[in-house]
Formats: structure tokens, sequence, C-alpha cells
């Protein structure tokens, strides 16, 4: 495999595997291997960053590699500056690999349609693969295997939402449900033929929550409801407040219910800080996570 840009790029048996030795890496403590040594890998940031930037520099030198970091005001690139195509040929000039983390998921796209090294997608309005095998390994590791696991998504149906609708069609063994309201789901559907990706989640998307399917729920995940970039008006928010993670969800769900998200969190807006900082919440665990798979999406690729 040249690049990881999307969940759906991978086989089920690919995606398994990575979750597996994931896990294994992380039981067995061993920090350091050598698969990237004398490489560079340069991460490039058009958008914030605390976790993926440092989750991939670390992992990344304790793969023997080295990293340089450039954040979109420290480079020339830009409208009336130097172009896209420019800024990636360059990157390919002095670097072995890219991982970006971008507006518009074109971008990582034409990258790895224009450069010839490897190109990971450290997220994008349309995608976050990286959080959802996060997601998926805390699963695994709660619950030892994703077989006849209940998943339910709670809020706008985001970048990260979207990885998981990708990973969920992989028929990994879990179910996914999700509750938002039916203007986000509209909204989901605009991007998605924007990108020219075709939806058919009439089956799983519901605009209520719906107590049925959330008593079986393993895992209630959420994300932030003004992704980067993004904004909401007043009358949406008060569409998407009724679909706040609160206590009273998570009552509803399985007692053993683990609560996840890709944080950064915005407390008692998608989330009761009771259930972010209660018992069932797994989100440090979560973003610890983020080390395991990314170590064995960069072995993947060199
Ligand atoms: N979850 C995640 O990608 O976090 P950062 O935005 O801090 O990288
Ligand atoms: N949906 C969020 C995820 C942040 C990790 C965003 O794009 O801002």
């Amino acid at each position: 495999m040249k690049n990881f840009i999307d969940i759906k790029e991978l086989s089920k048996h690919e995606l398994i595997n990575l979750l597996e030795n994931a896990l294994q890496n992380k039981k067995s403590k061993t920090k350091l291997q050598n698969h990237l040594s004398d490489k560079n890998l340069v991460l490039f940031f058009e958008k914030k960053s605390t976790r993926t930037r440092l989750s991939f520099d670390i992992a990344i030198k304790q793969l023997g590699g080295s990293t340089t970091i450039l954040n979109k005001e420290d480079i020339h690139l830009g409208n009336d500056k130097e172009s896209v195509n420019d800024t990636i040929n360059t990157f390919g000039l002095y670097a072995d690999g890219l991982v970006l983390r971008v507006n518009d998921h074109k971008t990582i796209l034409s990258a790895s349609k224009l450069s010839n090294l490897p190109v990971i997608n450290a997220l994008s309005n349309l995608s976050h693969p990286c959080q959802c095998l996060a997601g998926l390994m805390t699963l695994l590791e709660e619950r030892g295997s994703l077989e006849k696991l209940n998943v339910v998504w709670m809020g706008p149906i985001t970048n990260v939402a979207n990885s998981w609708i990708e990973a969920f069609k992989k028929e990994l063994g879990f179910s996914l449900n999700i509750f938002c309201p039916e203007i986000w789901f509209e909204k989901y559907n605009e991007k998605m033929k924007e990108y020219d990706i075709s939806t058919d989640l009439d089956d799983i998307v519901h605009h209520r929550i719906n107590d049925q399917i959330l008593a079986q729920a393993d895992a209630v995940i959420t994300d932030t409801w003004k992704s980067m970039g993004e904004d909401i008006n007043s009358q949406d928010y008060d569409l998407i407040k009724e679909f706040r993670v609160t206590e009273k969800v998570m009552k509803k769900a399985k007692a053993n219910s683990i609560f996840m998200h890709c944080l950064p969190a915005n407390r008692n807006e998608e989330v009761e800080a009771s259930v972010i900082d209660g018992n069932n919440s797994r989100v440090w665990q979560e973003a610890s996570n983020r080390l395991f798979v990314q170590k064995e999406i960069l072995k993947l690729l060199f």
C-alpha cells in the first residue's frame, strides 16, 4: 500500500491485522523499532492539532525516523502565494513521506497523485481515519473482539463519523447507528455529493434518540459540534442540543457501555462533564491508542 487516505481503501483483513498488531505492540511495551531509519517525514498542518501532531511525531521517532513539522502559517502556501501543487512538489524534494492535515480533502487526493511519496491523511474536512482506528482499537482492547458490538454515534456526522461509517461498511462485526438531527444528515449528504461519494445510510441514521437501540449500545461516541473551520447558527444549535451525551443517555445504554470522543471536547456542550470524566469514559485510552495505530500505518507504508 502506498498511501493511507481512507479506511475504505483497506481490506477487512488489513484492518483487523492492523488493530491486532497495534494492540500487541502496546502490550509488548516495545517502543523502539527501525522501520523508518534514515527516513524523514514532513508533517504538514493547515489546521490546529495537539494529539495528531504529537502522536505522529513520537511514533515516527520511535520507528527510527525523523520529522519536519510545518504549519500553514510558516510556509508560502496560499491563494495569492504558492500553489498546493508546487508546495507538495517541494515537500517531495526532501522528504520520504507526507502526513497531511488539510482543509479540503482534495488536497490529500492531489498530493497522493502528484507525489511519489507515501501520503497519510491526518484529518481532512471529509475524514479522520487515524482517529477511527484508535477508537476501533479501544473497543477491541475493551471487549476482546468487535463481533456483535453495537456502536452509537450521537451528534453531527463529522469527518470522524464518516470514517466510522467507512469502517462499519467493512463488516468488521459491529453495528453502527447514528442519532442526529435531519438537517445535519442533509448537510452530510451534500458534502458526500460534492466528493462524489454515494451514501446509503437511511437504515442507520435516526433523527431522534432511539431508546431501544441505545439499550444495546456497547459504545457511545460523539464529536465536537463545531469542527475546525465550521460554525453553527443558533437555530441548528437548538436542534443539536437534543443529541448531547448526558448521564441520562449513558444510563440508557448497556451498563458497561464506554464513551469515546476524538478530543478536543467541549464539556457540557456535546458531552456532559460527568460523562467524559466518568468511569465509563475511555477518551484518554483512545487518545493514547493513536500512537499505536499510527505506528502500524507507518509500518504498512514503509
Ligand atoms: N483527535 C485529534 O485529532 O486531536 P488533535 O486535533 O489534537 O490532533
Ligand atoms: N471533527 C473535528 C475533529 C477534531 C479532531 C474537527 O474536524 O475539528
